[in-house]
């Protein structure tokens, strides 16, 4: 089999395996950059490709549409002659012949495939666990049962306490619903963020009337025809007519695993998006990869990554540069109170609090090895901004300095002769 050369047609289509942010991403991105062949998406479900997150913020809200918000229209994929198989899932990859056995029995040759296959809720175990009324949100099918299961006067037992759990909270919370948060860790975001960010949140949740418990380990769901209680590991029982398991994702590399591509919690790729087979990529939720910043071995889920993937496949499929990596940022809102990170905070992180976080307005800044790793910001973006390049150029940060939030973060960098002044100057833009 001829070598395949980027940037050159060999008379297949392009495959793309999955149409959330990133396979859709991937599509555009190939007709932008002037890709002229054929592309074929593969979408596992029947409607127009969606947006993910308002799933569990605006579609949740009392009175709010059940219409999702679209990534793009119809007549975007007509125009751009993407073929949309809807309904339709990639059941095996014949790596020798370069043909996909598509779900409808039928099988599709490519000339590189791109496997955004994304991530899917961590199924619950426990006992009980397919009871009525246990809920999970991924797909908009699951945020439009969830949104009638949130009745005035529902109780609602929500296991994680992570992104899912704590702003299907927020919306059960407005909704009338009286909401009780079992978290297995001893606060909220613990994935995600440092301890102060989670003691603001915790008690922003707990005076909208949210309860919390810390430490608990789910062993059972019981009910005699649906869900009415959940049980922990200490016997406690929490009555609840509603659950929802917002436990984390579970990577869709099951296709890529059984086709021999390398995975490890994760598709493995390469920082052009490549898989161990040169004519395959992956992108997005399902992937995994070496961090650019600090070769840690990631998997990142959110949409940024899923786009900037996105780019850097379709450039490296056409043989074009890519555009400059941006630094993965996150964003969570919560009873109207926007959190937003960017880089990837690791636990042993220096945190440095900038502001107070009893009024309500503050940022968190972490730094490894006295250099700007991550910062979340609370209810303000003046940080952000500033922070994604510094953390880009890999800024020292003076901490004495930095903990002062009258000081802009761009004046907290004590002289480092690493740093250009253009890295300061764009920074202070
Ligand atoms: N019982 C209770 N809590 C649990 C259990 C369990 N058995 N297992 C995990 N948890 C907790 C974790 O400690 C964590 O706090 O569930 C939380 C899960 O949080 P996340 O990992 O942030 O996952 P989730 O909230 O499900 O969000 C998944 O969806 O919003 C998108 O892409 C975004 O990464 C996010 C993803």
């Amino acid at each position: 089999m001829p070598d395949l050369q980027p940037g050159i047609n060999n008379g297949q289509p392009v495959i793309i395996v999955g149409a959330g942010h990133s396979g859709v991403a991937v599509a555009a991105g190939l007709r932008t950059r002037g890709w002229v062949g054929g592309i074929l998406l593969l979408d596992g479900e029947k409607e127009t490709p969606y947006e993910r997150p308002p799933l569990s913020k605006e579609l949740l809200k009392s009175g709010a549409p059940d219409e999702s918000t679209v990534l793009r229209k119809e007549k975007f994929y007509q125009d751009k002659r993407i073929e949309r198989l809807a309904g339709i899932t990639a059941e095996a990859i014949d790596r020798q012949s370069r043909t996909v056995v598509l779900s409808d029995g039928s099988r599709r040759g490519y000339d590189r495939l791109v496997v955004a296959t994304g991530s899917r809720a961590r199924p619950l175990t426990v006992p009980g666990s397919g009871l009525p009324g246990v809920h999970a949100l991924r797909t908009r099918e699951d945020a439009l049962d969830l949104k009638r299961a949130l009745v005035a006067g529902t109780r609602v037992a929500i296991i994680g306490a992570g992104y899912i759990g704590l702003e299907v909270a927020a919306a059960a919370a407005a909704r009338g619903c009286k909401v009780t948060v079992l978290e297995l860790q001893d606060r909220v975001m613990s994935r995600v963020t440092s301890e102060p960010v989670s003691r603001f949140f915790e008690q922003l949740h707990e005076q909208n009337g949210i309860r919390f418990v810390f430490g608990a380990a789910v062993t059972a769901i019981e009910g005699q025809r649906r869900a009415e209680r959940v049980v922990t590991a200490d016997g406690t029982v929490h009555p609840a007519d509603v659950v929802l398991a917002g436990i984390g994702v579970l990577p869709n590399q099951e296709v890529a695993t059984e086709a021999g591509l390398e995975c490890r919690d994760g598709i493995l790729v390469d920082g052009e998006g490549r898989t161990s087979d040169s004519a395959i990529y992956a992108t997005g939720d399902v992937t995994r990869f070496a961090s650019p910043v600090d070769g840690t071995s990631q998997r990142l889920e959110c949409i940024q990554n899923a786009q900037a993937q996105a780019d850097r496949v379709a450039a490296h499929i056409t043989g074009q540069q890519p555009a400059e990596p941006e630094i993965p940022w996150f964003w969570t809102v919560q009873h109207g109170v926007r959190l937003q990170t960017a880089g990837v905070r690791h636990p042993d992180d220096d945190v440095i609090v900038r502001g107070t976080p009893a009024v309500g307005k503050f940022a968190v800044i972490y730094l490894r090895d006295g250099r700007l790793a991550a910062v979340d910001t609370v209810a303000g973006l003046a940080d952000f901004r500033p922070a994604k390049k510094l953390i880009a150029a890999g800024a020292l940060i003076d901490p004495a300095l930095a903990a002062d939030p009258r000081i802009p973060l761009t004046d907290t960098i004590p002289n480092d002769p690493s740093l250009t002044d253009a890295d300061l100057v764009s920074a202070r833009i």
